[in-house]
C-alpha cells in the first residue's frame, strides 16, 4: 500500500506491476457538456492504440456500489463527440464512503469503500478513470489512497477546480448564459425593465463573471463580492434617469448581501453535497420593483446551463484531457489528473486539485476590466 502523500508524484499502484489490460470509467457529480467527448477520447485511445478493454460504470459511484458496469466497444463510443450529457449516466447523490442505507428500519450511513475496492479487483480493472468535479475527485483521491489505480479528469461548469486553468463544460455554459443575456437584453429594452438573470455557481462566480462580461450585463453579483442592494438600486435608478431605461443584473445563485446569507432552495439530506441554492434572482427583482418602482423580472437559467452539445473549445479540451489521461494510465501516473496549464495539458496531483475551491479573486483582471467600462459589482457605485 502506498503512503498518502505519494499522490503528489506519478505513482504505480498495486496493480501497476502487471500490464494494464482493463480500465473502467465513471462520470460523477452534476453533468456538463463534453463528458461524452472525454469518454470517447479515453476509450478510443486505450482500445485503438493499446488493445485495452474499457468498461463503463453506470451512474457514477452508484454503479460501483451496486455493481452496474458494461464493456464499452469502440462502436459504443463512436458518434458521441457532440452529444451532451453522459452515455454512462451520473449521480451527485452517492458517496461509497458514507452510503445511505436502511439498516433495521433506520436510515444510516455505511462505509462501502472496501466492498467497492473488492469489486474493482474482482472485475480485474487495472485502473479507474473518475471524470468529475471537486466532489468526485475527493472520492477518487480516497480510493487512490486505498490502493486503487485512479486517474481523475476535471469537469464542471463552475470552473472551480484548483490546479487546472479551466475545466471542460465551463466554456459551453458561458456561451449558453451569454446567449441568454443577449436575449434578455432585447426584451428588457423593449419593456424598459430591470431584468435579473440567476446563474449556477454556489461558491465560485466564474460562470456569472464570464457570461456577464461577455453579455454586457450592467450589474454582476458573484459569491466572492458581497453586494449592497442599495448600491444596485441606486445604480438602476441612475441609469433610468440618464435615459437608459433598462438594466441587466447577472447574479450567481450563491451571491449574498453584505453580512447576509445565501438563498437556499432546499437541503438534500442524503446528498454528499446537500445544499441546493436558488431564489436570489427573484428576491433581488422583487425588492428592486418594490423599492424603486422600476418594473423588474427574474429569469433562472438553472440546468439549461448544463445541457446540450459542447462548444468546440470544450470538445477540444475534453479530447486532450481524455487522451492524456489514457497515457497517464499507461505510464502509471496514478492519483493524478490532466490539467490545463496555459496552452499545455499536464498531470497534476489530485491532492492539490481538491485542496480548496478555486474562487474568483476580487481583483481579477476581468473584474478590473469590467469595472473600467462601468459595470457595477454591487459593492461600490461605478463612476
Ligand atoms: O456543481 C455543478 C452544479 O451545476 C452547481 O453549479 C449547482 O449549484 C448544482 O450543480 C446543482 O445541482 P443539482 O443538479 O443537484 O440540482
Amino acid at each position: 500500500m502506498r503512503s498518502a502523500d505519494s499522490a503528489s508524484s506519478p505513482t504505480n499502484g498495486p496493480n501497476a506491476t502487471r500490464p494494464i489490460r482493463r480500465v473502467a470509467i465513471l462520470t460523477g457529480g452534476g453533468d456538463c457538456p463534453g463528458l461524452n467527448a472525454v469518454i470517447r477520447a479515453v476509450a478510443k485511445t486505450l482500445i485503438y492504440d493499446h488493445g485495452i478493454a474499457v468498461y463503463g460504470i453506470e451512474d457514477g459511484f452508484r454503479g460501483l456500489i451496486h455493481h452496474n458496469a458494461r464493456e464499452l466497444t469502440a462502436r459504443d463510443v463512436s458518434g458521441i463527440l457532440a452529444l451532451g450529457g453522459t452515455i454512462l449516466g451520473s449521480s451527485n447523490k452517492d458517496n461509497p464512503f458514507a452510503h445511505w442505507m436502511t439498516v433495521n428500519g433506520e436510515r444510516k450511513q455505511v462505509d462501502m469503500s472496501d466492498e467497492v475496492v473488492e469489486y474493482i479487483e474482482r472485475m480485474g480493472w487495472d485502473a479507474l478513470v473518475c471524470i468529475g468535479g471537486d466532489g468526485t475527485q475527493k472520492m477518487a483521491l480516497r480510493f487512490f489512497e486505498k490502493g486503487v489505480n485512479v486517474v481523475g479528469i476535471p469537469k464542471t461548469i463552475d470552473n472551480d477546480l484548483r490546479a487546472t486553468d479551466m475545466t471542460f463544460g465551463f466554456q459551453t455554459a458561458v456561451d449558453t448564459a451569454t446567449e441568454a443575456i443577449d436575449r434578455l437584453h432585447t426584451t428588457a429594452m423593449a419593456h424598459h425593465r430591470i431584468q435579473v438573470v440567476e446563474m449556477m455557481g454556489r461558491y465560485a462566480g466564474w460562470l456569472t463573471l464570464h457570461s456577464g462580461v461577455a453579455g454586457g450585463a450592467d450589474v454582476i453579483l458573484i459569491p466572492e463580492i458581497e453586494f449592497d442592494l442599495d448600491v444596485v438600486m441606486e445604480y438602476c435608478v441612475r441609469r433610468s434617469r440618464k435615459g437608459k431605461r433598462f438594466t441587466i443584473v447577472a447574479v450567481s445563485e450563491g451571491a449574498r448581501p453584505r453580512g447576509g446569507s445565501m438563498v437556499v432552495a432546499k437541503i438534500m439530506a442524503e446528498s454528499p453535497d446537500p445544499i441546493r441554492l436558488g431564489g436570489i434572482g427573484h428576491v433581488i427583482a422583487e425588492t428592486i420593483q418594490e423599492r424603486t418602482g422600476l418594473e423588474a423580472r427574474a429569469t433562472v437559467l438553472g440546468h439549461l446551463q448544463r445541457g446540450g452539445s459542447p462548444c468546440s473549445f470544450d470538445r477540444l479540451l475534453a479530447t486532450r484531457f481524455g487522451h492524456v489521461a489514457a497515457e497517464m494510465i499507461l505510464r502509471g501516473q496514478f492519483g493524478m489528473m490532466p490539467a490545463l496549464h496555459g496552452q499545455d495539458v499536464v498531470p497534476v496531483s489530485l491532492k492539490e486539485a481538491v485542496s480548496d475551491l478555486k474562487l474568483v479573486p476580487p481583483d481579477h483582471a476581468l473584474i478590473r476590466a469590467a469595472r473600467a467600462v462601468g459595470t457595477c459589482f454591487g459593492d461600490v457605485m461605478p463612476n
